[in-house]
């Protein structure tokens, strides 16, 4: 008897999955759209190279091959497709209200902030709470802390001067960037600077979390809520990099509680807003939007956007720099004579207007762009690709490297040349093409933090007071820079980082 329940279980079983195949290959809008058939029929076709192949993290490059094969417009898994055109990008005005997808976006384990909000109405609600807070004023206010935090990296990394011990600059940047971004949103910083090894088991942890990530997605959400269960001590034996992630998690809910157990929640006025948590408690959000779950998913996520990024761009700048030692040697130059000039050390402002510097960085962000695919759906109307009408509520994506990388646009995309920024018509061009906070309503909004950030740093560093240089230790592009595994954010294929002896 129970036998026979389970046989006609599994045939009902088969059937509705012969069902959903022969649905998704031949009847489902999205089956005229060309494309792999088996990445048509399963995710399972994405999971592979997502959580398998090479390590994982590797669909980008096959999303690229299927291009190559198939043209601009593809179907990469049965409920997407994938579009490489430079010039397309009708799901991101800002007149759409496109939708993210929650199942992309799990990889990141958390909803309930602005980031994953997947309505366009919720995650505009939530934008406008926080968005005066990232005002030019408020970015004015914090200047003076994110140069003090510099003049703790260098000092810092002048105590290394001489020494026959190589500093790993991907922990060295990744600590800067998380003190500024909790300076910024806590006004105290997590003093990640102060960290004798520059917090490397954390570090390391967040590439690890780059992997488990993936197989959330690919699990349904469901890998890291098992894993919470996980009680800590065996957590810290099956992955003891975990520590340095869950130490930072742990300093960010004591910070949040003592906020919220401390301060007074109906306070208004620019007072009350000293830090994120105000800003959110004295915005106009319902009050089931400022439970202390909520401010403290907000709060997690502003954070962890600001850290990784803006850690990884000055890795990778400060690479090409060091491993290119007359460019190096050209931006010191415009350095010492704007500093002649000013008589003075030259702020964020001061610095955005030197046009090699400018070309430095516009190359930093475009070779070490956000590696994932920014995908969007419209739920009510649908869109066009030249003439090929796309379904409402299909979900559709690009890549910002696809056009990073596109020799039609950057020519010798793989090449790091700020000279390409120099000439103002070349720049205005080019602009229209580098995107890479993103664009629309979505669009990044720690986009001045990151380029005050990464504008000072390479100005002390390249000043010609900063009282050392670097030189790089045994640090290969391919292996050590170059994007290999798509994390959301681009990681290189070894573990070894960018090192450096300081001279
Ligand atoms: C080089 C550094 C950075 C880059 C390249 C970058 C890039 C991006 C991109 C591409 C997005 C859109 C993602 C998507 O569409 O799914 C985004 C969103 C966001 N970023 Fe950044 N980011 C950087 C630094 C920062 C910093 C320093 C902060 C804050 C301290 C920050 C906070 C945010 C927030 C809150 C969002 C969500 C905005 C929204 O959904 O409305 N980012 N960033």
């Amino acid at each position: 008897m129970a036998y026979n329940i389970i046989v006609q279980l599994c045939a009902l079983g088969g059937i509705a999955i012969l069902t959903l195949g022969i649905y998704r290959l031949y009847f489902s809008p999205l089956a005229k759209f060309p494309g792999p058939k088996l990445a048509a029929l399963t995710s399972a076709y994405e999971a592979f190279y997502d959580c398998f192949k090479g390590g994982g993290g590797r669909y980008h490059v096959e999303i690229n091959r299927m291009h190559d094969k198939y043209g601009p417009i593809v179907r990469i898994n049965p409920w997407e497709l994938h579009i490489r055109d430079p010039d397309w990008n009708e799901v991101y005005k800002i007149t759409r209200r496109a939708s993210k997808p929650m199942w992309y976006y799990q990889f990141l384990g958390t909803f309930g902030n602005t980031f994953t909000s997947v309505e366009a109405d919720v995650h505009r609600m939530r934008r406008d709470a926080i968005q005066p807070y990232f005002s030019p004023a408020a970015m004015a206010r914090h200047q003076p802390e994110v140069e003090r935090l510099i003049g703790k990296l260098m000092g810092r990394l002048a105590a290394f001067k001489g020494k026959d011990e190589a500093v790993n600059l991907g922990d060295v940047f990744r600590c800067l960037a998380t003190d500024v971004a909790t300076a910024f949103a806590f006004r105290t910083p997590f003093g990640h600077l102060d960290s004798e090894d520059f917090e490397h088991a954390g570090n390391m942890a967040v590439r690890q979390f780059g992997v488990l990530g993936l197989l959330n997605r690919h699990s349904g959400g469901r890998l890291l809520k098992v894993m919470a269960l996980v009680p800590p001590g065996l957590a810290r034996r099956l992955s003891p990099a975990s520590l340095g992630v869950a130490g930072f998690f742990k300093q960010l809910a004591v910070v949040i509680k003592n906020e919220l157990d401390s301060t007074p929640k109906s306070e208004d006025g620019e007072e009350a807003k000293t830090n994120i948590i105000q800003q959110i408690l004295t915005s106009n959000l319902p009050p089931e939007e400022k439970a202390p779950w909520r401010v403290a998913r907000e709060c997690n996520s502003v954070t962890l956007a600001g850290t990784e990024t803006t850690g990884s761009s000055l890795t990778v700048i400060t690479f090409f720099l060091l491993s290119q030692p007359q460019k190096a040697a050209r931006l010191r130059e415009e350095i010492r004579r704007q500093q002649e000039t000013l008589g003075r050390p030259p702020r964020y402002q001061e610095l955005k207007e030197l046009p090699y510097l400018t070309g430095v960085v516009n190359e930093g962000l475009r070779l070490d762009g956000v590696s994932g695919r920014l995908p969007r759906y419209d739920p009510k109307q649908d869109m066009t690709y030249k003439g090929l009408v796309i379904p409402k509520g299909t979900v559709v994506s690009t890549t910002q490297n696809d056009t990073n990388y596109s020799p039609d646009i950057f020519p010798e995309p793989h090449t790091f040349l700020p000279e390409r920024w120099a000439d103002e018509g070349d720049r205005k061009k080019l602009s229209k093409y580098l995107l890479p906070f993103g664009r629309g309503a979505r669009s990044c909004l720690g986009m001045e933090i990151a380029l005050m950030e990464i504008y000072l740093t390479l100005g002390r560093l390249f000043s010609p007071d900063a009282g050392f240089e670097m030189e790089l230790h045994e640090t290969d592009h391919e292996r050590d820079v170059a994007l290999f595994h798509d994390y959301f954010s681009p990681f290189p294929k070894s573990k070894r980082g960018v090192r450096a002896f300081v001279r």
